[in-house]
């Protein structure tokens, strides 16, 4: 179970998030009304079965498996959604845990490209950021700083 949180962070930070060509960049839009109803509708209708209508996630999601694959973790504040900035959650939703990890991982987390256009996804991780208190909006957003300055100064490395 830790393994695959490890592999997860790993991903989503840096491999991955280089790999993808997204058209402009991948900003949530906590604070404003449309995307956030918008997200809400979303949210409610393909996401809310798995990760629970009050982000609650399903009950024993930290050490529960389920036929070999883990259960939904809630995006709430004792989840994990808070702990990775913006693009790497759009990339996550879009493209799916087995692109963001490059090798095979049995999920039940559909993978939405072709199902919802991206500002929908936008709009659905918009809601869910709009859900959370201010001290975790605080920290997402210097996660979401220092991912864009790590993101800059790669560019002027070129590593
Ligand atoms: C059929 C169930 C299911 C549905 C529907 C679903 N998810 Fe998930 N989701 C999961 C599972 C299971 C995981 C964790 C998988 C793992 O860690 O192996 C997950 C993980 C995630 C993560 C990573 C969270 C973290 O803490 O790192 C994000 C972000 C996410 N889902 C967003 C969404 C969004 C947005 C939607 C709707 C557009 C959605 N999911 C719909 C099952 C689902």
């Amino acid at each position: 179970m830790k393994a695959s949180i490890f592999v997860f962070n790993t991903v989503l930070g840096c491999v991955f998030a280089s790999n993808v060509a997204i058209a402009g960049v991948v900003e949530l839009r906590p604070n404003d009304p449309v995307y956030v109803k918008l997200g809400k509708n979303i949210y409610v209708d393909q996401c809310a079965s798995c990760h629970g209508v009050n982000l609650e996630g399903q009950e024993g999601w930290r050490d529960k498996m389920v036929d070999g694959m883990r259960l939904a973790p809630p995006h709430d504040r004792s989840g994990h959604t808070w702990h990775h900035p913006d693009e790497s959650l759009f990339n996550l939703t879009k493209y799916g845990f087995e692109a963001m990890i490059g090798s095979k991982y049995k999920v039940s987390m559909p993978v939405y490209e072709g199902v919802l256009k991206d500002d929908e996804i936008i709009a659905a991780l918009s809601y869910i950021k709009s859900r959370w208190p201010a001290d975790i909006v605080e920290i997402h957003n210097k996660v979401n700083a220092d991912y864009k300055l790590n993101k800059e100064m790669e560019k002027k490395t070129g590593s």
